[in-house]
């Protein structure tokens, strides 16, 4: 018998390099494209199919999908709001997803971000390439004795607290299900937002947290806080985001992740025209920092991934517990 196949979605270089080193069993058909109703078909005669954050597994990909007779959904990521988990399970189609992959590659990028923001090494690093030693307009604060508000207090938010006082932070936090951490305060939404000078968030995109920040919780916040986004772009309303930066309400953003990503993160658009303003006009101010969903890209992270993935669908084929089913 031949080996079983996967149809593997929006496949990058350094996807193929990290799944090709740890894949023993199987045949993995690489497709650029990302998965979505046109091109699913591509899954014809694979039992399973590959897809990260930006593929489209809505309810009439995953009926093509069980046309098909696929059964496994192997995301090689840890968020899954892409994926219609409710159909799936009505087509008896599986899902697996990668927990936890390094939850150190995500907070350490967060606390990069919040550096280069606060502190203004790209701009400093533009300016000295070109012999402009000026220190005009890079003034930072000092986080030591500062607040944090942490949204989310799960793997990476709580290694992200660790990381923020280490530095010597105050941390205010805001989770449906608390839990007991040293040193962190659980507040209000409303609280963390009045009094935190930087703002991360930590938090799955669930219908609860869709615009968690929003133009009424922008208007709480003080006028010199720093917002972090490396969780899911729609956690925030960018729009009303860009509002209160063109007013200066607040003192800056820092996204790993946007609301209208899929299509522009993870490609090179250098030579066409990005037809979306929002982006455009974030992309040019100077107290706005923007990476293309960067957070977890580790060679810790990728390896994890590549081997979880791999290990998710050999437990289904060896009728093993699925440990990591999105149920
Ligand atoms: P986790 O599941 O360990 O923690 C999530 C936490 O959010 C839990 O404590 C949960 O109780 C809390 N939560 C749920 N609903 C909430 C609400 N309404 N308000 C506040 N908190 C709420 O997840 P983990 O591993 O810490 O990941 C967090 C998020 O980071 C993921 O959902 C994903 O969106 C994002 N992520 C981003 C990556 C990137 O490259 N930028 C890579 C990996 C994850």
């Amino acid at each position: 018998m031949g080996k079983e196949e996967i149809a593997f979605f929006d496949a990058k270089p350094y996807d193929k390099e990290w799944f090709d080193k740890y894949n023993k069993n199987y045949d993995i058909r690489y497709y650029v494209g990302r998965l979505r109703p046109e091109n699913a078909k591509l899954a014809e005669g694979a039992k399973a199919v590959c897809v990260f954050v930006n593929d489209d597994v809505n309810e009439k990909t995953i009926e093509i999908l069980s046309r098909l007779k696929v059964e496994v959904i192997l995301l090689r990521c840890a968020g899954y709001n892409n994926v219609s988990v409710k159909t799936a399970q009505k087509r008896g189609i599986k899902v697996l997803r990668v927990p936890a992959y390094s939850p150190y590659a995500v907070a350490e990028h967060t606390m990069g971000l919040i550096l280069a923001l606060n502190r203004k090494i790209p701009r400093a690093y533009i300016r000295t390439r070109d012999f402009n030693f000026s220190l005009n307009g890079l003034m930072g604060f000092d986080l030591h004795g500062k607040t944090a508000g942490v949204i989310g207090t799960g793997k990476i938010g709580r290694v992200f607290i660790d990381i923020c006082k280490g530095f010597g932070m105050n941390v205010l936090a805001f989770d449906p299900f608390p839990a007991k951490i040293d040193g962190v305060e659980y507040v209000s939404k409303e609280e963390l937002f009045t009094d935190s000078d930087i703002i991360s968030l930590h938090c799955p995109l669930t219908k609860e947290t869709h615009y968690i920040i929003n133009k009424s919780s922008l208007e709480l916040m003080k006028k010199n806080v720093l917002i972090v986004n490396t969780s899911r772009g729609r956690l925030i309303d960018t729009e009303a985001l860009l509002s209160a930066l063109n007013e200066k309400r607040i003192g800056g953003a820092a996204l790993d992740v946007y609301e209208e990503e899929s299509g522009l993160f993870f490609e090179d658009n250098s030579d066409k025209i990005v037809t979306d303003e929002v982006i455009s006009l974030l992309v040019s101010r100077p107290n706005v920092i923007i990476t293309s969903h960067q957070a977890f890209f580790t060679e810790e992270a990728l390896s994890n991934i590549a081997q979880i993935t791999l290990e998710n669908f050999d437990d289904y084929l060896s009728g093993n517990e699925l440990k990591n089913e999105v149920k």
